[in-house]
């Protein structure tokens, strides 16, 4: 049975992945243990088998006992005890949430319904390092797969919506509160009907703009409004969430040599974790639209193509309807003005699980096979 060390089980991932982990009874088949950065000794988690009392992460023999680490604790943590654990010797696998190591060579970007052939020839090779996928990327990637599969996108833009829980619990827990410091703003005129909305709106504007607008984490309110920039600023004007969208996608596909030019704008807006995007795709050959939809909706069990209508785009193609579920609907699929080859389309996914946990909880499996 594979030893497997389980490091940041509590945040928000690894809640996640203790959750599919337990719901899929994926617990039976593997000696698992629990590591904690704070509790040593303290007794581990329910997860319905016997797991000893929780060890130090920081231990680097109790690490270098296992098979398999999987690590949702952070880059942080990444960054302290991935190299001396490999230059101590450890050859086990290492199965990570954080972007630290995603572009390093050494790592294999995992999302097996998309890329089962490169994680199957990098294990032949004998990889070690596997890692998550950004968010944004693996739903892109889940909901498109299907058109990157035959092989016909020239190149795409993804205009993406996230929502809070890509920056993290803290972040989602101040939306909120941005949310109630907004209708609390209101509270008087919004109970009498007669009130003028432009004077509701005057309240709600100095509310989002004074001192007291909690924006400790995000920096600026969200709530009511949208966040233009995600993650650091690259050299050449991208933030750094855009530049993943091009070279993780392609290292995912394996296209290292030759990649689909893939580009966008990444925009934080007040979902709690479903994130949206919005695709331009050129394709290489104007592909009607019945094969397109054929296609992406063949690709895997989790895309679901939504017809091109308001009443179904509302029903099955939001945020609200998505949250929770491992669905990966992808719609609001037509030709653009610009002709046949000029494609859009809008996909929706959860954040925490194709987008962080299952694509970890799948690779776990893929070892055990
Ligand atoms: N970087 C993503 C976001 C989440 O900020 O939404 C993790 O992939």
């Amino acid at each position: 049975m594979l030893k497997v060390g389980f490091v940041g089980w509590r945040g928000m991932v690894g809640s996640v992945l203790m959750h599919r982990m337990r719901e899929d009874n994926d617990f039976a088949g593997i000696e698992p243990t629990f590591f904690t950065t704070s509790q040593v000794g303290k007794p581990g988690p329910e997860i319905g088998v016997d797991v000893p009392p929780l060890k130090d992460a920081f231990d680097q023999d109790a690490l270098k006992a296992l098979d398999v680490i999987v690590t949702c604790q952070g880059g942080d943590y990444t960054e302290e005890v991935y190299k001396p654990l490999r230059e101590s010797g450890w050859k086990g696998y290492w199965l990570d949430a954080a972007s630290t190591l995603r572009m390093s060579d050494e790592a294999t970007i995992v999302l097996d319904p998309v890329n089962r052939h490169v994680i199957d020839a990098e294990l032949a090779k004998g990889a070690k390092t596997f890692v998550g996928g950004n968010c944004t990327v693996s739903l892109m990637l889940m909901g498109l797969g299907g058109l990157f599969e035959a092989d016909l996108v020239e190149w795409m833009t993804s205009m993406t919506y996230q929502a809070a829980s890509g920056s993290g619990a803290k972040h989602m827990r101040e939306l909120l509160s941005q949310m109630g410091t907004l209708r609390d703003s209101v509270q008087h005129e919004l109970d009498d009907p007669a009130s003028a909305i432009l004077d509701i709106d005057r309240k709600v504007s100095a509310s989002m703009r004074g001192d007291a607008f909690p924006i400790e984490n995000f920096g600026a309110p969200l709530a009511g409004g949208l966040l233009p920039w995600i993650d650091k600023a690259m050299d050449n004007g991208q933030s750094k969430e855009e530049w993943k969208g091009g070279v993780e996608s392609n290292k995912i596909l394996g296209h290292g040599a030759s990649p689909i030019p893939i580009d966008g704008l990444c925009v934080r807006i007040g979902a709690m974790r479903s994130h949206s995007q919005a695709f331009t795709i050129k394709l290489k050959r104007d592909v009607p639209i019945d094969e397109i939809e054929d296609r992406l909706a063949r690709h895997n069990d989790w895309v679901k193509v939504v017809p091109n209508e308001k009443e179904a785009t509302l029903r099955n193609l939001t945020p609200a309807a998505v949250t929770g579920t491992m669905s990966v609907p992808v719609g609001r699929l037509r030709k653009l003005a610009m002709g046949g080859e000029y494609l859009t389309a809008f996909s929706v996914g959860d954040q925490l699980l194709w987008g962080a946990a299952e694509p970890l909880k799948r690779m776990l499996g893929i070892l055990r096979e």
